[in-house]
């Protein structure tokens, strides 16, 4: 299911009608948030243990809010001299916003734990979408393949800043992003190109209202989400609510 050939396993990802992931169900979204907290713990120990830092790109959105509060109080972690942080996707609005993806991670997370800002890569996306995009671009080339990429789904299958029906160059790294149907309509967002680019995926999906998305998913239709590839493993997590009925038996 999974190879290291790099090349090979991100053909794989974007031409296969289902991504060659590991869907697990749980029975609710505190399960799915305690599982990924398990699971970053987990892959950051090892690739300290085998490469001195763990780069981890954080997901926006509401859904990981309760996992980054894990990380907050978690006493597993004495090591964040070592962790390099990046964001997939950003929101154009002012730095102190509080519907910046950045501040929601800043307020849950990073202002809890002693976290070094130079360890903190995140989005000038209050420069606008095309200089936001430009200046990101360095960093990202410079973390590839990252240790772990954690993303979210929205109920329409985007993921980051990735809408359905939106054209990107595909050899971009971060896209410069414009009319976004989830305000607001000017992001930043890191492209399937450089988001396949990690040696371990976890997409967390939950709620009822991502339901219909992930029927799509599951029947193999081209979301943007499921465009999303890894050369090592990726995993999705979706609680029960998520889960479409007619797939509850196939997914273990
Ligand atoms: C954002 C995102 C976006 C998000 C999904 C899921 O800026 O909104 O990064 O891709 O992850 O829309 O959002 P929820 O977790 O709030 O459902």
């Amino acid at each position: 299911m999974y190879s290291n050939n790099t090349d090979t396993q991100f053909e794989t990802a974007q031409t296969q009608g289902l991504s060659p992931l590991d869907w697990q169900v749980m029975d609710n979204d505190e399960q799915v948030a305690q599982s990924a907290y398990e699971t970053i713990l987990d892959i950051a120990q090892r690739s300290i243990e085998q490469r001195g830092l763990f780069s981890l790109v954080l997901a926006g959105g509401t859904t990981p809010e309760r996992v980054y509060a894990l990380l907050a109080d978690s006493d597993k972690v004495s090591d964040w001299d070592k962790w390099q942080l990046y964001i997939g996707d950003e929101r154009c609005l002012p730095p102190e916003n509080p519907e910046r993806n950045s501040q929601m991670v800043h307020r849950i997370l990073l202002d809890k734990v002693p976290i070094d800002s130079q360890n903190v890569h995140f989005i000038s996306a209050e420069k606008g979408p095309v200089e936001g995009a430009r200046g990101y671009v360095k960093y990202v080339k410079e973390a590839l393949p990252f240790d772990l990429v954690l993303l979210g789904m929205g109920e329409d299958g985007h993921t980051a800043s990735l809408f359905p029906g939106h054209e990107h160059n595909d050899a971009e790294l971060v896209h410069a992003v414009f009319d976004a149907p989830k305000p607001p309509p000017q992001r930043v967002s890191l492209s399937v190109r450089a988001l396949s680019s990690n040696r371990r995926l976890l997409i967390l999906v939950t709620g009822a209202g991502k339901r219909s998305a992930m029927k799509q998913w599951l029947a193999g239709k081209s979301l943007p989400v499921s465009r999303i590839g890894t050369l090592g493993k990726g995993q999705v997590l979706l609680d029960r609510a998520a889960c479409p009925d007619e797939y509850d038996v196939v997914i273990k």
